[in-house]
């Protein structure tokens, strides 16, 4: 498969870069620049990431382009373009003016490949401290801006193209148009990878690396795990064996609708209620980690009595995408320390069973592409994020099942609120949360003193970052109405306007 590959410098924007090679439909990977794998015939060409690091400083990343420059087409983005630099022996020099946000392309060699059909003044988008001062002879200037001389920049003779500013961010208008001029134009990719060749080349590749074998999969109502089994179910049927647990934690009738979407999609499926198992264990716990902990290792307990029992399994599922594993590939992405309570735990050594990540190398909107290429269900591709430990880590303090049930009731009120009001689609991720205080309230004659829960909607593109979503107060207002005279036990409920940072999206 025709790959481009990006070295990664530790950018905050080389996935980015990964998902606009990817638009125009071109596979690519990202590999760390101390680690590129071997180069077969089918890498058509490579790409070098901007980094914090300044090319001047002590540490700064090496990589090793000797099996790369000048043999297969090259793009460096900022710091790959300062570094390309200084390796030739030019300079690079910490930049006297701001060269931070928007900027114009005041010169523009449009013969140049790279800039083919870029409009005079084109506008993008610079972000870096150090700035190219003077380039080693054969490196031809190809644009500039008023400001920074070398934005960019062709070495003579080599496929290798260069720009101090950075196409992948939204900000630079024709990047996109510049990311394809170098897949498409100078690397020769011929646009090949849509989500139709995905499933057509996966199902295939999973057909015959698993042949005869039973696999085991959980799955957990997301999308993730649903595609994955939608995909290993075309390649393998009713050797693929799922597992749908109810931990108690779902949302209201959650598992009851899920399990049988699954059966509708014709899944081998089997839902285990472990319900009391998990309110057991978690019985009394209040601290966060501690119940993430119990929630992750009951579900392995129970997954792995079922997995037990079906003869011969040789394989588990999981439904791993594309920005986990860069993760525990990353440089140094500060987003590896944020995320790592998120993983609820792996699975334990004894179940000796090999690994089949069908999703591996997709990031999630083109898992939903892909699902919906498969016949996936809307009501399952457009779900919100669900949290693994669910309705647990929005029940502040200890769980009951009294507990749980109010807060199934408040959050079935307020997600099918955001559905009939047609705002479900709008917010990225939403729930209630019950917390462990009561309040004073009057209901007829009679003064109440019940639970308090807050709502909670953010907007977001990965969950990193979060806004609270400016819901209508009119929708508020029915809300509130409707929970406070449709669920016993709650008299107040507020409205979480906190963005993250500094709050997170959960509250525990
Ligand atoms: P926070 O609260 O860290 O959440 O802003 C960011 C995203 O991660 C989800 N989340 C979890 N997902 N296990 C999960 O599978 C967890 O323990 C967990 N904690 C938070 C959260 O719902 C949001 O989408």
């Amino acid at each position: 498969m025709q790959t481009i590959l990006i070295l990664d410098f530790g950018s905050q924007y080389t996935q980015l870069i990964a998902r606009k090679i990817r638009e125009l439909n071109v596979y690519c990977e990202i590999h760390a620049y101390n680690k590129i794998p071997q180069l077969t015939a089918d890498v058509k060409g490579v790409v070098l990431s901007g980094s914090p690091y300044s090319c001047n400083d002590a540490h700064a990343p090496v990589p090793d382009l000797s099996q790369i420059k000048g043999r297969l087409p090259m793009l460096a983005v900022c710091y790959g373009a300062q570094y390309l630099v200084k390796m030739g022996g030019g300079n690079v020099l910490p930049s006297k003016i701001r060269e931070y946000g928007r900027a114009n392309l005041q010169y523009i060699d449009n013969s140049n490949p790279l800039l083919k059909d870029i409009s005079p003044n084109s506008q993008v988008w610079m972000s870096h401290g150090d700035t190219i001062e003077r380039v080693p002879q054969n490196y031809k200037l190809i644009c500039s801006t008023d400001t920074v001389k070398y934005a960019g920049y062709q070495i003579e003779g080599e496929q290798t193209y260069a720009i101090q500013f950075h196409p992948e961010v939204s900000h630079s208008i024709e990047g996109l148009k510049m990311l394809r001029n170098f897949v498409v134009d100078i690397c020769h990719c011929d646009q090949s990878w849509t989500p139709a060749s995905f499933v057509e080349t996966t199902i295939a590749d999973l057909r015959q690396k698993l042949g005869n074998d039973k696999v085991v999969l959980g799955l957990s109502g997301g999308v993730d795990s649903s595609v994955a089994a939608m995909l290993l179910n075309k390649a393998i049927g009713k050797n693929l064996h799922c597992i749908f647990v109810d931990n108690g934690l779902l949302r209201k009738n959650e598992f009851e609708n899920v399990l049988e979407s699954y059966k509708d999609m014709g899944l081998n499926v089997k839902g285990v209620d472990a319900k009391q198992k998990f309110y057991d264990v978690l019985k009394g716990v209040t601290d966060p980690e501690k119940k993430r902990k119990a929630i992750g290792k009951t579900f392995i307990d129970v997954f792995d009595e079922e997995a037990k029992q079906i003869t011969d399994v040789k394989w588990l599922a999981q439904g791993t995408i594309y920005p986990d594993v860069i993760e525990s590939l990353s440089v140094k992405g500060p987003s590896a320390t944020i995320k790592s309570h998120h993983n609820v735990g792996g699975l334990p050594d004894y179940m000796k069973l090999k690994i089949v990540e069908p999703l591996r190398s997709l990031f999630k909107d083109e898992v939903r592409r892909v699902g919906r290429q498969i016949g996936l269900k809307n009501d399952l591709l457009s779900r919100h994020p669900f949290p693994g430990p669910g309705l647990a880590i929005r029940i502040l303090g200890d769980i009951t099942p009294q507990k749980v049930e109010i807060l199934q009731n408040v959050d079935n009120i307020f997600i099918g609120g955001l559905k009939e009001h047609g705002l479900y689609d709008k917010v990225w991720q939403a729930g209630a949360m019950l917390l462990p205080v009561q309040s004073v309230g009057v209901m007829g004659d009679e003064r109440t003193y019940e639970n308090v829960v807050a709502l909670r909607a953010v907007e977001s593109n990965d969950g990193m970052t979060a806004d609270w979503s400016h819901l209508p107060y009119d929708f508020l207002a029915k809300m509130s109405n409707r929970i406070i005279n449709e669920v016993k036990g709650v008299n107040r409920v507020v409205y979480d306007i906190s963005s993250k940072p500094p709050a997170t999206i959960e509250w525990e």
